[in-house]
């Protein structure tokens, strides 16, 4: 009787430090869990963790859609998060810079908030003076979507569904929304985006999470080496509304068709630059638009990380963290310096509601809006 007992307890202790190794070489379990992270108007905000089966692991809450921390292996194996983000849920609430979430329902700029569709008028919030930026006042970034998870094929996926009243931030409809976030085993997050309407509206889905691949430790973008399947910008005014023209970056501090470092011509004078205090425009994505296909290729020298992008839609906003500051202080007490994190948000053109010779952003009832874009990792 006694020496059963003290095999048990031998075996108990053995299997629980299996089980702790395991955990400390290849962090959690895939899956995905969920844990209380605030209260947002008396409704609880609830942070989802995806974990697939290499330990890549991402945090997403169903406020916003915020993607709150983001970890992936540099060559090392070593994790660490590539996205920017606050401590805790008051950080996300009181944000202004769309850290890490979806803009909708119209991603980027409407000329002064202005557009019709069939002749029919209307004025939407505006809140990027004098236009309207990434939905209105109270874009998609600051609601509570409703939840699901699921784990399809075993890859951790999280649905986000949010219903778009009829006239919100001036936009006519409902607009019935869904989003659903899926971390694959080839160390992807991939994002699909769904939506419908009751009558004609405009809809333009996009991500903002703010990425650096040199970890949390790293304070700039300006080494990290890009490049863009994008042959063609298009120029802004000085409110950052397109002028109309798609100019050829053949030959311009536009030009990432080859592989260089974000800061080689940011500094360049060039009347665009200096319009968006650094890269703040909309890249045209060559190839066919609803396929799946190649955007840029991002990758940081000292981990090794590597991030491509691709998506469905016809272009991408190439932002460098411009306005970013310092004064907002981020995770563990970091102030989200200027150029510390780059956006790169795939959408439709911006103001493509007044520019018939854009591609359409309309979404008419009986139609369905659909949208996918990849992340995808690695290290080398
Ligand atoms: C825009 C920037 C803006 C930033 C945060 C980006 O998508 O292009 O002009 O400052 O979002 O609002």
């Amino acid at each position: 009787m006694k020496k059963v007992t003290i095999f048990n307890t031998i075996h108990f202790v053995f299997t629980a430090l299996v089980l702790a190794m395991a955990t400390t070489a290849f962090g959690s379990e895939p899956g995905i869990t969920s844990a209380p992270y605030g209260e947002f108007e008396g409704q609880p905000v609830t942070r989802f963790t995806l974990t697939n089966e290499h330990g890549m692991v991402a945090e997403i809450i169903d406020y916003g859609g915020i993607v709150v921390s983001l970890k992936t292996p540099d060559r090392d194996g070593n994790m660490d998060d590539v996205v920017l983000g606050y401590d805790d849920f008051s950080g996300y609430e009181n944000d202004k810079s769309y850290m890490g979430a979806v803009a909708g329902r119209y991603a980027n700029r409407i000329a002064k908030g202005k557009f019709s569709i069939d002749g029919q008028r209307f004025q939407l919030a505006t809140n990027n003076s004098p236009n309207h930026l990434h939905g209105g006042v109270r874009g998609f970034d600051k609601r509570l979507w409703k939840s699901t998870v699921a784990t399809p094929n075993e890859h951790p996926q999280l649905k986000l569904e949010y219903l778009s009243a009829d006239g919100e931030e001036g936009y006519p409809g409902n607009l019935q929304v869904t989003m659903t976030y899926t971390l694959t085993e080839k160390n992807e997050l991939k994002i699909e985006y769904r939506a419908t309407t009751d009558k004609p509206t405009l809809c333009n889905l996009t991500h903002h999470s703010y990425w650096n691949l040199g970890g949390s430790a790293s304070k700039s973008i300006l080494d990290h080496q890009l490049q863009f399947y994008c042959d063609k910008f298009t120029p802004v005014d000085e409110t950052s509304i397109p002028t109309g023209e798609l100019q050829a970056v053949k030959g311009t501090p536009f030009d990432f068709t080859a592989a260089k470092s974000i800061g080689q011509h940011i500094e360049a004078d060039d009347p665009q630059l200096k319009l968006g205090r650094g890269y703040d425009h909309n890249f045209v994505i060559t190839g066919e638009a609803g396929t799946l296909r190649a955007v840029a290729r991002v990758s940081e020298e000292k981990t090794g990380r590597v991030m491509e992008l691709l998506t469905t839609d016809v272009g991408v906003q190439f932002y460098t963290g411009n306005f970013l500051d310092g004064t907002v202080t981020g995770r563990n007490g970091q102030p989200f310096a200027h150029r510390s994190a780059i956006c790169l948000e795939c959408q439709r053109f911006p103001d493509s509601p007044n520019r018939a010779d854009f591609p359409s952003a309309v979404l008419r009832p009986g139609e369905v809006y659909e949208k996918t874009t990849v992340y995808r990792f690695s290290a080398q």
